[in-house]
């Protein structure tokens, strides 16, 4: 393809969840012209927008919010990290949600001070003392409604929507923006600098909290454009998912850890609690530890419930309630749930400022390996952790003008694909993921998996050299970031926060 048309723009941000609007706002604070370029439908096609618990924030006593951090993580994560995400928390949160979008946290119906005095703090796993700010369980909602709104209005931003990122342009070990898919027609973008904020993974599993779309294209499009990344193996799932069915309108739905907070219990299908047999903290532990005992349980017993008795439910969570309500499910004798993907801890390298291992190429957000989470992320810091590095990544990006420099070309020769395709190479592609690089991973099943894997990634790429459908390149990105993930699980031999290694392999055969 000739291209006869660009764009150019100072900042290009690839994704609209809270880090790209982070980084949006940040960038526009400096200055610059900021292109937004987002293939999620509003406004929830972002993951943010499904956010429940909320934001931790911390309270008196940072030091005690960084080591539930660190202990959260299996002392993994990095704390040089953790210091900036804690030590940011509360200037991020007061200066963007509270004062320029006014967001209105639940509080204990005081009046609202400016240090939060009278927030209603909210209690997740793991937290050594009730430091989440929320709204209801739809804190996601809140935030990002606003967000995009703000944005919309703002003279310096452009949004984009219903506009893919098929690749990126580099040169010379340099980015300089990206190829732009919008109804079928890609116009490269050249930019200053590109911050990719692309979200999670939730496409590589039949499971999953995140929206539809999530297919990796961030980790995936750095990585072939030869970015570091690092951590691809820790995949964390949620514990408490309600599964839903095959049926039309009952897919997975999340019940937000807070609802644990406020203390439910898990059961099984005996009716018995079996959390402390686990861990000390209970249905508090760990995430990671939470969700594997769940699957044993289920495993052993059929099913686990969340028993939302000891609560006031319907006063407590009535979003919640109302979901549960709509779908037929009777929360009264207990939720049915079991573990989901949620959240990729690793991803594109960066450091604090959101800088990848290429020039001019930034990665925030999901998409990105800070080291904050290190092998197991702790409840409610990734909305925190989107704000304060997209704020640091769109102020550190607006220092380069755009260059126009040679773009590579995608050939279009036959548009069609094969009926199904993707459809079929999606099923295969999550059918290896979950059962051989779930929750539970034999070497034997992760070198199944690679083989699969790469085989499909070869199909993939075949029609990739001649069609430039957006669905093509979903499913390549896809299938080189769960690549990336199977391969960092194989490579990692120690079990550790959300990669836990056993010796028997999976009954049944992907392939
Ligand atoms: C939840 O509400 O349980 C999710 C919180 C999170 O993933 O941080």
């Amino acid at each position: 393809e000739d291209y006869d048309d660009y764009r150019t723009t100072d900042v290009l941000v690839v994704g609209s969840g809270i880090a790209g609007l982070a980084a949006a706002l940040g960038a526009a604070r400096e200055g610059c012209d900021v292109t937004v370029a987002t293939k999620a439908t509003r406004p929830e096609g972002a993951s943010s927008w499904w956010a429940q618990g909320g934001i931790a924030v911390s309270r008196d006593d940072p030091e005690q919010f960084k080591d539930d951090i660190l202990t959260a993580s299996a002392d993994t994560a990095d704390p040089d990290a953790v210091d900036v995400l804690v030590d940011g928390a509360n200037d991020a949160v007061s200066d963007v949600l509270v004062d320029t979008l006014g967001v209105d946290f639940d509080t204990n119906g005081g009046a609202e001070t400016a240090d939060g005095d009278d927030w209603d703090f909210g209690r997740e796993a793991a937290h050594d003392e009730p430091r989440i700010l929320h709204v209801d369980a739809s804190t996601g909602k809140a935030i990002h409604v606003p967000f995009l709104n703000y944005l919309d209005d703002h003279d310096d931003v452009t949004v984009r929507d219903d506009t893919a990122a098929l690749e990126l342009v580099s040169h010379e070990g340099r980015v300089h923006g990206a190829l732009l898919e919008h109804e079928d027609e890609v116009t490269p973008t050249f930019a200053g600098a590109t911050v990719l904020a692309t979200g999670g993974i939730g496409d590589l599993y039949s499971r999953s909290t995140n929206p539809d779309g999530s297919t990796g294209d961030g980790v995936a499009m750095a990585a072939l454009a030869g970015a570091d990344v690092a951590d691809m193996e820790y995949v964390q799932f949620h514990p408490t998912v309600y599964p839903g069915s095959d049926a039309e309108g009952d897919g997975p739905f999340l019940v937000s850890e807070a609802v644990r907070g406020e203390g439910a219990r898990l059961l099984n299908a005996a009716g018995e609690r079996f959390m402390p047999e686990y861990h000390d903290d209970a249905e508090l532990a760990p995430r990671d530890v939470v969700a594997r005992a769940v699957q044993t349980e289920i495993d052993a017993t059929g099913e686990v419930v969340l028993d939302v008795s000891p609560l006031d439910f319907e006063g407590e969570f009535p979003g919640l309630a109302a979901k549960c309500d709509e779908r037929g499910v009777d929360w009264e004798s207990g939720i049915p749930v079991g573990p989901a993907e949620h959240f990729l801890c690793g991803g594109v390298d960066v450091d604090t400022r959101g800088r990848t291992s290429l020039d001019r190429l930034y990665a925030v957000g999901e998409c990105s390996r800070t080291g904050v989470h290190g092998a197991n992320r702790l409840a409610s810091t990734s909305l925190l952790e989107g704000l304060v590095w997209g704020l640091r990544a769109g102020e550190d990006a607006s220092d380069y003008d755009p260059e126009v420099v040679e773009a590579p070309e995608l050939l279009d020769r036959d548009p069609a694909l094969p009926d199904n395709f993707a459809r079929e190479k999606f099923h295969r592609l999550r059918r290896t993921m979950d059962e051989y690089v779930g929750l539970r991973r034999s070497p034997d099943d992760l070198g199944r998996a690679q083989a699969v894997l790469r085989r499909l990634k070869g199909e993939v790429d075949a029609y990739v050299r001649t069609r430039t459908a957006r669905s093509l390149y979903e499913l390549r990105h896809a299938s080189v970031t769960a690549l990336l993930v199977t391969r960092a699980a194989a490579e990692n031999g120690e079990s550790v926060g959300t990669h836990n290694l056993v010796e028997e392999p999976a009954k049944t055969q992907a392939d």
